[in-house]
């Protein structure tokens, strides 16, 4: 009402009575539209208090590799619905979920909580490690309800990376090339099918490598230097199914350089990446077509160019924060089943 207060102070106006009569009706209507609102956005006020007291209580059981993070500060798109999260072992008994990091727990079963769970609370088990390097998973048979994993078919899917549309369609601009393929390894183990494969790869291609005991390169600069390849290796250390880890999201991808897979089937990465995105040790009989077939490609600017025509609409998201995966925990425990267990965690896990 304020500005009737001055209008009718200001005495520079002559106000007619049909006037005020006017201005006064604007002012209630236009008043009690900013009042009551729209009926979209009278409905979605009604809801806030609700949401508010369906906030989850989520406790973190330990920390993933001892890493802390910030906790309750979820960016959009996961932050709502809500959750509070803790890592205080106090509110076990109010907890509505609680996650246990494999890592951290699979030595004993000791570790897992010795007071009997609350009637509702749901156990997340919560790993992306390879079945091959998730040792002890038996002990967790009959006690888990909810699998948070990078296996597509977790209750709660938590892959290394995904691909985000981007707001506005973009050519993307390929990183100058200076090199032809890359490889990072640390972990050599001579019968693996990434180290055979390699060995045999060697004779027909140069392939630079960085890691231990070979090229020397500081993590922040990783990026960099490999995106001044053609191609990189993104070549998993065991093949199991989804199991695709950020050598091919963010040493590959996020670098802007075509990766060679070697890991699931075509058919695995087609579900979440495009399928003339990347080159597949599959698609070639031997190492010998491979390393012919990069060659190729060498040579031929506009087919290798092909490998990035998907970047004008889409682009990685491979660097994952610890909290985004504790985020997408929380979309998800707030639309999971009333109930549900996992009998053999072991017979899943493979
Ligand atoms: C992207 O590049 C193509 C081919 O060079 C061109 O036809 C198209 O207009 C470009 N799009 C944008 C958004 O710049
Ligand atoms: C690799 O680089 C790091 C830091 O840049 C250094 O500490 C380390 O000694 C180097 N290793 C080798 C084998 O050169
Ligand atoms: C979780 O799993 C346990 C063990 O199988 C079961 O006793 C409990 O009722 C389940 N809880 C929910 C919420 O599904």
């Amino acid at each position: 009402m304020k500005p009737v207060t001055q209008f009718t102070l200001n005495h520079k106006y002559i106000i007619t009575f049909p006037t005020f009569a006017l201005l006064a009706l604007l002012i209630f209507t236009f008043n009690n539209i900013y009042k009551y609102g729209s009926l979209k956005s009278r409905c979605s006020s009604q809801l806030l208090p609700s949401q508010t007291e369906a906030d989850l209580i989520v406790l973190l059981w330990t920390w993933p590799f001892s890493s802390h993070f910030p906790l309750n500060q979820c960016p959009k798109p996961f932050n709502n619905p809500r959750c509070f999260f803790t890592d205080d072992r106090s509110w076990y008994l109010k907890a509505n979920a609680v996650i246990f990091h494999h890592r951290e727990v699979c030595s004993s079963k000791s570790q897992m909580p010795q007071i009997p769970r609350p009637e509702g609370q749901y156990w997340v088990w919560f790993n992306l490690e390879s079945p091959k390097h998730s040792p002890n998973l038996d002990f967790m048979d009959n006690l888990i309800n909810l699998t948070m994993s990078y296996k597509s078919d977790s209750d709660i899917f938590t892959p290394y990376g995904w691909l985000e549309k981007k707001d506005v369609s973009q050519n993307f601009t390929i990183p100058a090339k200076s090199k032809l393929v890359a490889w990072t390894i640390s972990n050599w183990d001579p019968t693996s099918k990434r180290v055979k494969f390699y060995m045999e790869l060697k004779n027909h291609i140069s392939v630079e490598i960085y890691g231990r005991e070979h090229r020397n390169v500081s993590k922040d600069k990783l990026n960099t230097v490999l995106s001044s390849y053609k191609f990189y290796l993104s070549f998993e250390n065991s093949i199991h199914t989804d199991y695709i880890t950020e050598k091919l999201w963010m040493n590959a991808l996020q670098s802007g350089t075509v990766p060679v897979v070697l890991g699931p089937p075509r058919s695995i990465y087609e579900k979440f990446i495009p399928s003339d995105s990347f080159i597949h040790v599959d698609d070639f009989p031997t190492a010998k077509d491979l390393a012919n077939y990069l060659l190729e490609l060498d040579k031929q600017p506009l087919k290798y160019e092909q490998y990035f025509k998907w970047r004008s609409r889409l682009q990685p998201v491979g660097k994952v924060k610890w909290e985004i995966y504790y985020c997408k925990a929380c979309l998800a425990l707030h639309k999971a089943p009333s109930y549900r267990t996992i009998p053999s965690l072991s017979k899943w896990y493979t």
